[in-house]
């Protein structure tokens, strides 16, 4: 008589918020047999299970069935039956929110309409110049040090200034923004204060722009037919779905190019776009996201049976790299899952504007520093559970001259750059004694003559 084969054995319990735990390491590393099932247990903190999506397919099933599997957080049980306690950091990040991406069915496509519409009044064509006039706004902050953090100086600003700018913000509300986003990312005893502040300033910038309208994404949504409140959670929502995401491709992308020393490369238009390519395909920009909760017992998933209110966490890195293993996208396909699918997946024109930004941001800082090198090895990429970027990175460069003039002096135009101030060099006022926060220096800096 045969007996049956041993059912394989369960996969380690990985803690998602274990501080020690290189998570893409230990999913690439699991043996194939978890991959053809698809998804793996796992603990979102001690006590909170969840169930970890790791190939495409298991994505695919999902993400795009949202009859059963919902994306509004308060369908996920955990969250109000006492098992994640009030004082976690998980009841902070999915309290209930009324952006697009919080909610289901009838109020999810009226919202996502306005948002993807708004998109669409954007000119994707006008972006690459309003990223580059925004990045000299910030390359000027540092340019006559000679060196400089990519990371905090650079890399996190730019996009958070490039999506105020496409709210329709003029160049001192976009800072004030960045200062509040600042202090909540700090996480400093007055994150409350902060978050309060930002959402005033958000609210206060579509009610100004109802009475003053333009051709940028809060006017979409006004005229889409959102009100203030409204429209200040979708603007949170696009903050905090951009930013980190671009921050990282940026920061990555130039990571390789300098590490490899091909910044300098003739016709680096197309080296850095196959780079960020490669870059965003190997290590995408976000690891893992929260994420979907089956809203009927008993569905069957993987040879696992999930209970209505279970928690599925969106795996993009370890099904991307599956993916590069098994069936290698070609090297043009730029269908990365990183930016999700199905009715919640990010909006066609949100992805463009991501990979604008990222490519445009890499070309203008190699433009305005040619030169531009590391000033010590890269460390490792975040082996974070949400995030696969750096922390640091340290570059020298050839001290270059400032090309736009303090803001005062051209408020018609607050975001464009004018000719550079003759006798800048090193050692003007230009660049201000460093303080924690970036946004306040370039403020600063903006203000002095
Ligand atoms: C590298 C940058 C970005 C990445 C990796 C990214 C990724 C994602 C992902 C994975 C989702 C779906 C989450 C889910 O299904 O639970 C999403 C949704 C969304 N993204 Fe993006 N995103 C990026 C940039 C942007 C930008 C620049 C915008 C807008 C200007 C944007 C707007 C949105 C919106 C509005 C949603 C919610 C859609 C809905 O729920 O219907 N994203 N994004």
């Amino acid at each position: 008589m045969t007996s049956a084969p041993d059912p394989p054995p369960p996969p380690p319990l990985l803690r998602l918020d274990d501080p020690a735990l290189d998570l893409p390491t230990a999913l690439d590393t699991l043996p194939e047999e978890h991959f053809q099932r698809g998804l793996i247990p796992v603990e979102l903190e001690q006590g909170v299970p969840a169930w970890l999506m790791i190939t495409l397919d298991c994505l695919q099933r999902v993400l795009k069935d949202e009859q059963r599997y919902a994306r509004d957080p308060r369908a996920w049980h955990d969250l109000w039956n006492g098992t994640i306690p009030a004082t976690s950091p998980l009841q902070a990040l999915y309290p209930p929110r009324r952006n697009a991406l919080s909610v289901d069915g009838a109020e999810h496509t009226r919202l996502r309409e306005a948002v993807t519409g708004a998109l669409e009044d954007v000119a994707l064509s006008r972006v690459p110049h309003q990223v580059s006039e925004t990045a000299d706004l910030i390359v000027d902050g540092f340019c006559t040090r000679g060196e400089a953090d990519v990371v905090s100086e650079y890399a996190s600003v730019l996009p958070l200034l490039v999506l105020c700018r496409l709210f329709g913000m003029d160049q001192s509300a976009g800072l004030r923004v960045g200062m509040a986003m600042q202090r909540l990312w700090d996480g400093q005893a007055d994150a409350g204060h902060a978050h309060h502040q930002l959402q005033d300033l958000l609210i206060g910038h579509a009610a100004h722009r109802r009475a003053h309208p333009g051709r940028d994404i809060t006017t979409g949504m006004i005229t889409r037919g959102l009100d203030d409140e409204e429209i200040r959670d979708q603007l949170a929502l696009i903050m905090a779905a951009a930013h980190d995401p671009i921050a990282h491709t940026v920061t990555n992308t130039l990571a390789d190019l300098l590490q490899t020393s091909r910044l300098h490369m003739v016709g680096s238009t197309w080296l850095i776009s196959e780079t960020l390519n490669h870059g965003i395909w190997h290590h995408p920009p976000l690891e893992t996201l929260v994420g979907r909760f089956p809203t009927v017992d008993g569905l069957e998933l993987g040879g696992y049976r999930l209970r209505r209110g279970d928690c599925l966490v969106m795996g993009f890195g370890a099904a991307q790299r599956h993916q590069l293993r098994t069936t290698p996208p070609g090297p043009s396909n730029r269908a990365y899952p990183v930016f999700g699918m199905g009715p919640h997946g990010c909006p066609r024109l949100g992805r463009d504007i991501a990979l604008s930004t990222a490519q445009t941001g890499v070309e203008r800082l190699q433009q305005r520093l040619p030169d531009l090198r590391l000033s010590q090895e890269p460390a490792q990429r975040r082996a974070s559970t949400v995030i696969a970027g750096r922390r640091a990175l340290p570059v020298t460069f050839t001290p270059a001259r400032p090309l736009t003039a303090p803001a005062a002096t051209h408020q018609e135009n607050p975001w464009n750059p004018s000719p550079a101030p003759r006798r800048a060099s090193a050692s003007n006022s230009t660049t201000p004694p460093p303080t924690r926060s970036v946004f306040a220096k370039l403020a600063r800096w903006l203000r002095s003559s």
